[in-house]
């Protein structure tokens, strides 16, 4: 029996530090044998998001010990590692660098293969870490910082359909908790009072829902909200403003999917059609029933990951990591930090979405 590949993923992007040992068995089905999150809520909660000075601060001050805990839980030894991943990019250059850093020198130190990984590749590919998934899949990746639907060929290949003009999914979640009194980050917090309110209490815009494809737009949302939450004062009023919000977001998710799924097929001739939703919203119980229907009615099959690889977290870097050791695709030591770094480098820029794409 050949040795299986043992890889080291480190992530460092933004406010999560992060590191995991996976492997494979036999069948090449993916384990992780660690995978050790440590956020920085407590740090950020104050300045209602994340400030990125502080954020690598934070980063260097844990990174040691965040890996060496990963390294103890998978009781495995430094010596059999075979490859070190670590996220490059996109994220905050400041945060990259450390994980990046980092990497490359443990790498470095024990003689093995540095492989530098795209964060949206990660979450696009987390799902691997538990299911069988086979290429294509159309795959909606809603997270803190972006939101886009893309056309999953393969490793590094990719075709996006569509995405933010303005504000992440996750960052409209956000923003709403915060106006609503919620500290950062408040998205999970808007989907329980969702549950307390009346979703039919505010009519709110639902911008570019009739044009622009799949691309999708919050910042209307946002500034609506914002008048709103001017004149509400009692607690149901904030309850029923976040159960409008929660309703709206599923109305434009399901119109937006229906149009990528056309796109999808009109890409690609096949039978077998399926539909993944990563990233930290993708942990959206409503958002995960809405869309898990709308594959019933339209012949998709859903794969949502687990809820503790929606968000950032290092398992996601190593499966990336484990797909490109096999076909021995490693990076140099100079790999640069890319603050921006698109899945889809031949998509437009959109003006004033900034590093989202
Ligand atoms: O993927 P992630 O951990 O980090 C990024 O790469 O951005 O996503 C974090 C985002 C945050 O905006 C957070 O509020 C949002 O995901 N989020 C949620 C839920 N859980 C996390 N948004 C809505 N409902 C949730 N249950
Ligand atoms: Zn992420």
């Amino acid at each position: 029996m050949s040795k299986k590949p043992l890889i080291l993923g480190i992530e460092t992007s933004c406010d999560e530090t992060a590191a995991s040992v996976i492997t494979e068995n036999d069948q090449g089905k993916p384990i992780i044998l660690s995978n050790i999150v440590s956020s920085q809520t407590d740090v950020h909660k104050e300045f209602g998001g994340v400030v990125p000075e502080l954020a690598a601060r934070s980063h260097i001050e844990k990174i040691d010990l965040i890996v060496k805990k990963a390294l103890n839980e998978s009781g495995i030894k430094i010596k059999d590692i075979d490859a070190v991943a670590s996220t490059a990019g996109p994220g905050l250059i400041v945060c990259l660098s450390v994980g990046l850093s980092f990497g490359k020198a443990f790498a470095s130190s024990i003689n093995k293969p540095f492989i530098a990984v795209n964060h949206l590749e990660g979450h696009a590919l987390s799902p691997k870490l538990v299911s069988n998934l086979n290429y294509p899949y159309l795959l909606l990746l809603i997270s803190g910082g972006h939101s886009q639907y893309l056309n999953v060929q393969g490793l590094g290949k990719y075709k996006r359909l569509g995405t933010t003009i303005d504000d992440a999914l996750g960052e409209a979640f956000d923003k709403t908790a915060k106006l609503l009194g919620i500290e950062f980050p408040g998205g999970p917090q808007i989907e329980l009072w969702a549950e307390k309110g009346d979703p039919n209490s505010y009519d709110l815009p639902k911008p570019i829902i009739n044009k622009g494809g799949c691309n999708l737009s919050f910042a209307g949302l946002k500034t609506a909200i914002l008048k709103i939450s001017k004149t509400i004062e009692t607690e149901q009023e904030k309850f029923n403003l976040a159960a409008s919000f929660q309703k709206t977001i599923e109305e434009i998710l399901k119109k937006k999917t229906k149009i990528a799924f056309n796109e999808f097929e009109k890409q690609n001739d096949i039978q077998d059609k399926i539909f993944v939703v990563a990233g930290g919203v993708a942990a959206n119980k409503k958002i995960r029933s809405m869309l898990i229907n709308l594959c019933k009615e339209n012949n998709y099959q859903s794969v949502f990951p687990p809820i503790e690889i929606c968000g950032d977290n290092a398992a996601m870097i190593a499966m990336v990591g484990l797909e490109k050791y096999k076909l021995k695709l490693f990076n140099k030591l100079d790999h640069p930090a890319k603050p921006r770094w698109p899945l889809d480098e031949n998509a437009l820029f959109l003006k004033g979405a900034g590093v989202k794409l």
